[in-house]
C-alpha cells in the first residue's frame, strides 16, 4: 500500500493507506482523531469539515493520498494551550449545539467563513454560507448567533 505523509494539527504523520482511502477514514480510522464525523455518505452533511493548507474541505470527498504534503487542521487542533478557540467558545456560550454532532465541521466552516468574509457577519451571509452544513437538531438559529459572535471574538 502507498505511504502518505502530512501535517495534521501540527504534527508530521504518515501511514500506508489504500488507493482509495478518504481523508476523513484516515484522519479518524489510522490517526483516531474522531471529532471529524461522517454524517452521510452524499457529501452533503458537511460534518466532516476539516481545513486543508488553509480552505476548508468536506474531509470525505477528498482521497487522502491528494492530501500527500498538505497542512491538515481538525476540530481536535483548534483549542490552544488547553484554552478553547473562541468560535468554540462561541457555540458553547451560544447554546450552538444539540446532540454536537454537526459542531466539529460547523466549527471548522464557521473559521473557515471569517478567514474569507472577515468578522463582521450579517446574518444573511452566515446562512448563505452554512449552506453545506446540515443540523437536525438545532433549527439553526443558535448556530447563527454563534458563529457570529465567534467572529466577532476572533477579532
Ligand atoms: Fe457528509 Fe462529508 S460526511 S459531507
Ligand atoms: Fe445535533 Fe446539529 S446539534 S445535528
Amino acid at each position: 500500500m502507498p505511504k502518505v505523509s502530512m501535517t495534521v494539527n501540527g504534527k508530521a504523520v504518515s501511514g500506508n493507506v489504500d488507493s482509495r482511502t478518504l481523508l476523513v477514514q484516515f484522519l479518524r480510522e489510522h490517526l483516531r482523531l474522531t471529532g471529524t464525523h461522517v454524517g452521510c455518505d452524499t457529501s452533503q452533511c458537511g460534518c466532516c469539515v476539516v481545513h486543508v493548507d488553509g480552505t476548508s474541505i468536506k474531509s470525505c470527498t477528498a482521497l487522502a493520498l491528494s492530501c500527500e504534503g498538505a497542512d491538515v487542521t481538525t476540530i481536535e487542533g483548534l483549542a490552544k494551550d488547553g484554552k478553547l478557540h473562541p468560535m468554540q467558545e462561541a457555540f458553547r456560550e451560544n447554546h450552538g449545539l444539540q446532540c454536537g454532532f454537526c459542531t466539529p465541521g460547523m466549527i471548522m466552516s464557521a473559521v473557515d467563513i471569517v478567514n474569507r468574509k472577515g468578522n463582521d457577519l450579517d446574518e444573511q451571509t452566515i446562512r448563505h454560507e452554512l449552506e453545506g452544513n446540515i443540523c437536525r437538531c438545532t433549527g439553526y438559529h443558535n448556530i447563527v448567533k454563534a458563529v457570529a459572535a465567534g467572529a466577532q471574538a476572533m477579532k
